[in-house]
């Protein structure tokens, strides 16, 4: 049976931060990144199995899960890993905040590239390491700056981490191969280790074709620790599980290390949910790419009618960038949610003049927002 997306599925009282933060008010809610559909039923279906025992005591990482994520890094980019490379842990998150405890050392520091999903700025200050920012713009279709990271790199010798949202949220930027390999260069040279998040690198659209930061080269392989998940792809942000992948055995030593005593554990249905959704759900995935294209070209042609509002290509993910500078607005997230759309304030990336909108929800939900973002800029650039 087909997926279908188009049914709207009532969230409310399930505890969804997206929905639960305008309960009681008529806001659309499009912002924080999950998606208002079913998980795949191959999913649930693996979930209720397991509820059948009712144990739910600690769990080991299971072997063939371990299989089933060597199987889909292999066939999906030729990336062979072993065992000892993977991690797995509750979060990308956390994750984060791990390899910078692990890795940079107390007077080190860490750079990353913005506008950037907003943990990316927060986790050097919660580990107390300095944070570098590279600015991408428009103008160059996001394109990571990399003669201002080569410059930096080498005038500043206390970076010792390159923090890579690859593909990019919020710019929905796929970064091509070149660019990687230029990256990688310009870290090895300065020996500064790479942090590729990785979380969305399923969420590819048009047939576009993910290259793991780690994958190019052996060198990259040693030189880089991979965050993927499953939760973005498949709508299981509330599970809990991502893998760490980590080919050089001094990162995955730093690594464990930076979470020792403090990083919990996986959570059983977590463990349960990714094994079913990486082994058995790549209809269910193919269909989605496809829905959220969909989504992705009726959201451009309705911000090609909105008054103020523009947007460049979305190549990934189910989030747009909007840029909204011409609408002259102090607080655009406020001004959108009064018309009855949530989204996310640029600001939070270090985008000010931009929103994000989460268009990762059925059809007709979409088109209201839209709807009711046009009315607003219509009135307010009249
Ligand atoms: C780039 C990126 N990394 C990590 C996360 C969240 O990861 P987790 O829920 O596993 O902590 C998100 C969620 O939007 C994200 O966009």
């Amino acid at each position: 049976m087909n997926p279908d997306f188009d049914t709207i599925i009532n969230r409310q009282g399930t505890w969804s931060s997206k929905w639960d933060k305008y309960r009681e008010q008529d806001v659309l809610p499009m912002w924080v990144a999950d998606m208002d559909f079913a998980a795949p039923d191959e999913v649930t279906q693996a979930l209720r199995a397991r509820l059948e025992h009712p144990i739910y005591g600690y769990t080991v990482l299971p072997d063939s899960l371990i299989g089933v994520i060597q199987a889909r890094l292999c066939n999906r980019y030729g990336w062979s890993v072993e065992p000892s490379a993977l991690e797995l842990v509750p979060g990308v998150v956390p994750a984060i905040n791990q390899v910078i405890r692990g890795v940079v050392s107390p007077g080190g520091a860490v750079v990353t590239a913005v506008p950037v999903y907003q943990p990316f700025l927060e986790a050097p200050e919660y580990m107390g390491r300095q944070l570098f920012t590279l600015e991408m713009t428009e103008a160059t279709h996001w394109d990571f700056p990399v003669a201002e990271f080569r410059a930096l790199a080498a005038a500043r010798p206390e970076i010792e981490l390159l923090l890579l949202c690859h593909p990019m949220n919020p710019v929905g930027r796929v970064m091509p191969a070149a660019i990687l390999r230029e990256i990688l260069e310009i870290c090895l040279a300065h020996n500064i280790v790479i942090c590729s998040d990785e979380i969305h690198c399923e969420l590819l659209l048009d047939g576009r074709v993910h290259t793991p930061m780690a994958a190019i080269s052996e060198l990259a392989a040693d030189q880089t620790i991979t965050l993927q998940a499953a939760s973005k792809t498949f709508n299981l942000a509330g599970l809990g599980c991502a893998v760490v992948i980590a080919q050089n055995p001094e990162l995955m030593a730093q690594f464990k290390a930076g979470g020792a005593g403090i990083m919990a554990h996986v959570n059983t249905l977590g463990y349960v949910a990714t094994e079913a959704a990486w082994s058995e759900c790549d209809a269910w995935h193919e269909s989605l790419l496809l829905y959220l294209a969909a989504n992705r070209d009726l959201l451009v042609q309705h911000v090609a009618e909105m008054p103020g509002v523009s947007v460049g290509l979305t190549e990934a993910t189910f989030l747009a960038w909007l840029n909204v500078t011409e609408l002259g607005l102090t607080d655009p997230q406020g001004f959108f949610e009064s018309a009855g759309v949530g989204l996310s304030a640029g600001s939070q990336f270090k985008g000010d003049g931009y929103i994000r909108l989460n268009f990762g929800c059925p059809r007709r939900v979409l088109e209201a927002g839209l709807d009711r973002m046009r009315k607003a800029c219509d009135t307010r650039m009249r």
